[in-house]
């Protein structure tokens, strides 16, 4: 099972990341969490503490190793770079273990002029995130950012679903649907719409209308949980001090019809 979560920032794509990982891992899968956004803290929802989330070096960051595998300086854009090399060992070296039981990879992303361009660091976590999809047999539950920038053909097909995160507003609906029309070109799968931060009917309706429009199933609906927002701001994570609070049990009911759509996949009847 590989998963990728999307959607606008601030919607709720790293709680529901970090939900679905724990929730796979409870279930008995080896659970990869892969934290693929600028702004990485995955590591927080996952459990671990500032200190040891403060220690992971992003992928894209860590210099020794792009330079170890590609043969150049990751900022030696235009610089020629080793295309050939192994990445097998790359989760063993630098996966953290969390606090529940997931482990987690801190990928990052490349964000300058070269993002998309075959800078060297691009081009690892390209083939490292191939590598992660094609060749690994744990679960996987990536938490993308709204982009899709690692994902080039070859990859995103090994996606088993994308998962749209959205809160009922406009502008989360309107991302939801650049990414829905950017999965369809790369051929993902099951692409999933996922309503987080309900409060009412209204919200409800709005993001089933939605999903509607943008002929994407809807997965599944996920309360406002005040829950949530106070454990972020004393800095644990809401799985961690509220397991049973609304929201995760929530969260933890997609995983199950995750399982479903991925067995009716396979029986070709998805
Ligand atoms: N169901 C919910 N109920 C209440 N608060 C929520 C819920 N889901 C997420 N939140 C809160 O919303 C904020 C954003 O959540 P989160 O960080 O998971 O979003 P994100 O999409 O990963 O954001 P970013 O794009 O910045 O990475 C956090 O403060 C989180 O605690
Ligand atoms: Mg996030």
């Amino acid at each position: 099972m590989k998963i990728a979560i999307t959607g606008k920032g601030g919607v709720g794509k790293t709680f529901i990341a970090g939900a679905l990982a724990c929730s796979l891992h409870k279930k008995g899968f080896n659970v990869l969490a892969i934290d693929a956004d600028p702004n990485a803290n995955l590591a927080y929802t996952l459990g671990l503490d500032e200190t040891k989330a403060n220690q992971i070096i992003p992928i894209s960051d860590n210099a020794e190793l792009i330079k170890e595998k590609t043969g150049a300086d990751p900022d030696s854009y235009g610089a020629v770079f080793r295309l050939s090399f192994t990445v097998d060992d790359i989760v063993e070296r630098y996966a953290v273990e969390t606090p529940l039981g997931v482990n987690l990879l801190v990928m990052g992303v490349v964000r300058k002029a070269s993002a998309g361009c075959m800078c060297p660091a691009n081009y690892l976590l390209r083939m490292l995130l191939r590598h992660i999809l094609v060749r690994r047999d744990e679960a996987v539950v990536a938490d993308m950012e709204a982009g899709t920038e690692h994902l080039g053909r070859g990859t995103a097909e090994h996606v088993d679903a994308m998962l749209i995160v959205v809160e009922p507003s406009v502008k989360a609906f309107e991302t939801a649907n650049r990414i829905k029309k950017l999965a369809a070109q790369m051929n993902i799968k099951n692409v999933l719409l996922v309503g987080n931060k309900i409060m009412n009917n209204k919200d409800k309706n709005a993001v089933q209308i939605t999903a509607k429009k943008l002929e994407t199933p809807l997965l599944g609906l996920i309360h406002f949980d005040p829950a949530i927002r106070e454990a972020d701001l004393s800095g644990v994570s809401p799985l961690l001090s509220s397991p049973r609070t609304e929201a995760v049990q929530e969260a933890a009911a997609l995983c199950n019809r995750l399982l479903e759509v991925d067995t009716e996949a396979d029986s070709g009847g998805f």
